[in-house]
């Protein structure tokens, strides 16, 4: 039938001179839409004769299908074209050096770093992270922890005050992480196995001192914690720490208000050049301070000394920083210098844990 046959391909034509799938879509609706060529042809199929129908019938349907068809190819070619358009322009040069992006140029300061190592050791001795408040009360800072009002104690630490409040009390900058031991105490029941880390203040500044620098301050509550406790856990935790098989330790007997006995803790190191190893050599590194947790400190904080006792140490951290990863000044610590932390910082994605190594 030459209208069939000429409509036929008009249509086939136009699909495929369609540029577009939006193109492609019109032409769609000009033959198969609702009111199409070849709907509108559909319909008429309607009104026939069943003599007329059947020959008119395959005739329509079969213009249809073609049709049909020939959208749905042309469709195919023009989703391919553009996938290949594409994939041309977008093309990545694999010869290309690799850029950095933030995540993987930003690096860890060594005390974060120092303090998710230390954090991961004990972590996995049981204890749990306590802390407190920067801003401290002279009772938290001194008279809690068993320093007497005027003891020259309270002059040693070169604390900073502020100026009294309306009451009359001057707040001072915790001078030592000891008052989180005070709060920590009043906050929960025995037993008790935390580490405090944090800022502590003291007016004091050269190579190895800042006016702000950092410590951690252990402490274990129970009814039968002894001093040979104490000495296993900083053994291990220095073994873990500096990742060596064995460090010496030495215990002198020493004074802070709030322990009894108090001792200072020294480890063996070999130093050669501007270097330090540890778990060797004859020279001796102090570490820390510790002790027995004093009487009068559980009794500030309604403990019965007859029924608890425990020890409690202190260290500084930053200070543990410089030895294990062999830098000299402490100043720069705190001096945001991008140069200084790219060298001595850490990778952001290297988290330390004890499987998986702390310092890889
Ligand atoms: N608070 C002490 C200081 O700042 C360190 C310290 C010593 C803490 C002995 C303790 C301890 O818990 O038992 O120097």
């Amino acid at each position: 039938m030459s209208d069939l046959s000429h409509l036929e391909t008009s249509l086939i034509e136009a699909v495929n001179a369609a540029a577009s799938e939006a193109a492609l879509e019109a032409v769609r609706v000009t033959a198969l839409g609702k009111k199409g060529s070849v709907s509108e042809l559909l319909k008429t199929l309607g009104s026939m004769t069943p003599d007329e129908r059947k020959e008119r019938g395959p005739l329509i349907n079969g213009l249809r299908d073609r049709v049909a068809a020939a959208l749905a190819d042309r469709k195919a070619t023009l989703q391919e074209e553009a996938l290949s358009a594409r994939l041309a322009q977008e093309r990545a040069d694999v010869t290309l050096p690799v850029q950095e992006g933030p995540q993987t140029r930003g690096r860890i300061h060594p005390i974060s770093q120092v303090i998710d190592e230390l954090t991961a050791i004990f972590a996995d001795m049981g204890f749990a992270i306590a802390e407190g408040p920067d801003v401290e009360t002279d009772f938290y800072n001194f008279t809690a922890l068993n320093f007497p009002e005027g003891h020259p104690a309270r002059e040693m630490h070169d604390t900073f005050f502020f100026s009294p409040d309306a009451k009359g009390e001057r707040k001072v900058l915790r001078t030592h992480t000891s008052p989180v031991q005070v709060r920590t105490m009043q906050g929960q029941k025995p037993p008790i196995r935390v580490i405090c880390p944090g800022r502590t203040y003291r007016c004091d500044s050269d190579q190895t001192h800042t006016p702000m620098f950092h410590q951690v301050e252990g402490l274990v509550i129970d009814r039968s914690a002894h001093f040979g406790h104490l000495k296993w856990i900083l053994e291990e935790f220095c073994k873990a720490f500096f990742e060596v098989p064995n460090v010496k330790m030495r215990f002198r007997p020493s004074f802070f208000p709030f322990t009894e006995p108090s001792a200072e803790v020294d480890i063996q190191c070999a130093r050669k050049g501007g270097d330090i190893r540890f778990g060797e050599g004859e020279d001796w590194l102090e570490i820390l301070g510790c002790g027995m947790v004093h009487p009068n400190v559980l009794r500030n904080v309604g403990l019965d000394p007859d029924e608890y006792q425990g020890f409690a140490w202190g260290m500084g951290i930053d200070r543990i920083a410089m030895l294990k990863y062999g830098m000299p000044d402490l100043r720069p610590f705190f001096e945001a210098d991008a140069r200084w932390l790219s060298h001595y910082g850490f990778r952001p994605l290297d988290l330390p844990s004890l499987a998986g190594g702390l310092s890889v």
